[in-house]
Parts: C-alpha cells; sequence; structure tokens
C-alpha cells in the first residue's frame, strides 16, 4: 500500500485569499502521520509551482479568471499525478481551490478507460466562460473534464474528454446555477442534491453510488470539495453554503468508500485557513481521509 501526497496552493481559480495555505493547514492537521497509521507507506512529493497572484495578470480577451497561470498549473499536476500512478502509488492531491481537478483528472484519466468520478460539492463546477457567474475557474473543473468549455482547459494533457457524462456522480449539491441544470439535464449526469440525501439517508445514497459505478468503471476519483459538508463543520472554505452534509454523514460516506475498494485516486479542495476556525477545516478533512483510506474506529 504506496500513497503519494501532491499538495496544489492553487488560488487563482477564485478571487478569495487564503485558499492557497490548504496544503499547508492540511499538512499541519498530521495528514502523513494519520495515513502512516493506517499502514501505507507515504511520500510526500511537496507542491506544484503555482503562479503568485500577485504577479497574474489576466487577459482581457477572456472573462475566465488567470486562465494561462491556471492552465499552466493544471499542466504541471497532470503531469506528477500521471508519474505516481506509473509508479503503482495512489495520488492523494491536496487543494487549493477546485480548480485543480482539471489537472488532477488530466493526469489520472489517462490510465483509464472508463474513470468514474465522485464530485463531493455543494456546487456542480459545470460552468463555462458563458454560463459562469463569476468568471471563477473552480466553478468549472467538471464540464471541462467532459470536454466542455474553453480549449486551454478542456485539452490540459493533450486530450479530451477526460470523463463521461455518465461516469459521475454528484454527491451534496445544493448551489447550481441555470447552466449547470441544464447541463446536467442535457449530458444525464446523475446528482444526489441535499433533498436526496435527507430524503434517503446517507447509506442508501452510497450504496446507489456505489452499485451506479461498479461494473462501468475501472477507477473512480474522489474529489471532495470541503464546502460540500455544512458550514457549522467545515467552515473554512471560500462559498460556504448552508444546509450541507453533516460530519458523520461525511465519515459513512468515506467508510463506505474505504469498504467497496472502488476508490483509486483522490483530492481535497478548497481548505482556506484563513477563513477557517482554529484549522478545523483541514482537521475534518484529514479525518475524513483517515475513514477513506479505511481507519478503523475499533
Ligand atoms: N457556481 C459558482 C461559480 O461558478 C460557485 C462555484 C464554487 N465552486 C467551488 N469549487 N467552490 O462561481
Ligand atoms: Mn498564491
Ligand atoms: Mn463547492
Ligand atoms: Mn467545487
Amino acid at each position: 500500500n504506496k500513497l503519494s501526497i501532491i499538495g496544489v496552493p492553487m488560488d487563482l481559480g477564485q478571487t478569495r485569499r487564503g485558499v492557497d495555505m490548504g496544503p499547508s493547514a492540511i499538512r499541519y492537521a498530521g495528514v502523513i502521520e494519520r495515513i502512516e497509521n493506517i499502514g501505507y507507506s507515504v511520500e510526500d512529493k511537496g507542491n506544484i509551482e503555482i503562479a503568485l497572484a500577485e504577479r497574474v495578470h489576466s487577459d482581457e480577451n477572456t472573462n475566465l479568471k488567470n486562465l494561462k497561470a491556471v492552465a499552466d498549473a493544471s499542466e504541471r499536476l497532470a503531469q506528477t499525478v500521471s508519474d505516481v500512478i506509473t509508479n503503482k502509488r495512489f495520488p492523494l492531491v491536496l487543494g487549493g481551490d477546485h480548480s485543480i481537478a482539471i489537472g488532477t483528472l488530466a493526469g489520472v484519466s489517462r490510465h483509464y478507460k472508463n474513470l468514474g468520478v465522485i464530485w463531493y460539492d455543494a456546487h456542480g463546477d459545470l460552468n463555462t466562460a458563458d454560463t459562469s457567474p463569476s468568471g471563477n475557474i473552480h466553478g468549472m473543473p467538471l464540464a471541462a473534464s467532459i470536454g466542455i468549455g474553453d480549449d486551454a482547459l478542456t485539452r490540459i494533457g493533450g486530450y479530451t474528454p477526460k470523463v463521461k457524462p455518465e461516469n459521475i456522480v454528484i454527491i451534496g449539491a445544493r448551489s447550481l446555477d441555470e447552466g449547470e441544470k441544464e447541463l446536467i439535464k442535457e449530458k444525464g449526469i446523475k446528482v444526489y442534491t441535499m433533498h436526496e440525501i435527507d430524503r434517503m439517508g446517507m447509506t442508501k445514497v452510497m450504496e446507489e453510488t456505489i452499485l451506479y459505478l461498479r461494473d462501468k468503471t475501472d477507477g473512480v476519483h474522489l474529489s471532495l470539495d470541503l464546502d460540500g459538508l455544512d458550514p457549522h463543520d467545515a467552515p473554512g472554505v471560500g462559498t460556504p453554503v448552508i444546509g450541507g452534509i453533516s460530519y458523520r454523514e461525511s465519515h459513512l460516506a468515506m467508510e463506505m468508500l474505504a469498504e467497496s475498494q472502488l476508490i483509486t485516486s483522490a483530492e481535497f479542495v478548497e481548505v482556506n485557513p484563513i477563513l477557517d476556525e482554529r484549522n478545523k477545516t483541514a482537521t475534518v478533512a484529514v479525518a475524513l481521509m483517515g475513514s477513506l483510506l479505511g481507519e478503523k474506529l475499533v
């Protein structure tokens, strides 16, 4: 059992300061020791180089903020993630804002014919330059990964698409823009909103998710945005939305994924220590990583 940690101090996919310190906050919360104690041999590959926000100038020809700098970082991340998988290690990527999923998926997907993706998030992150209310690329990575959006984002790693819409499950959605709702319907993306989680319970949601992905995929990536959790449990995020998934429900979801042995790569994103309360959100992230990777209570 070998695992490699990749930090991505990315803050260029949105406009709030501090999310670039997410990887440090997660390391400070003890991620390496936690995972070593489960029995993994852990390697920390350090951080991907990200341009300083103060030195990046947005291109006036696009409403996508920091497009070139985000795309450049995505290429570097994709290469690193791909190398980790080639070396038969589990890639665990620490964000950074959610735009990093573009690079992570570009690196992961070249190793699978039918990659599945679980998108654990309050948001769909299915916007494009045309539908985005903000121009923030962290609201676009899932669209880019199914091949929709600016070429500079969809073609990272030199190929597109990374994921088929029917291989995606979104869990925890409660803030979707109009264009995102349309895309979900048009592409037939499976979504468990907070309504379904309340109504069915997390156990049933995860049972269905695992069944849905098990037979048609040869690997499954977990992309977990901490804002999928309720802000009460994960306050250190840039775009909190009330009424989210609880800490307990999230542990249950991670434990069921561990049991399923379905997950082949993971990323935990949007941890922002400036907005946090005494590193609570990074601590929650590390606890969830523990459950995902097979930690047992007794
Ligand atoms: N839908 C909004 C937007 O496009 C919010 C996206 C939030 N995404 C995130 N990864 N936190 O700007
Ligand atoms: Mn920065
Ligand atoms: Mn989100
Ligand atoms: Mn997100």
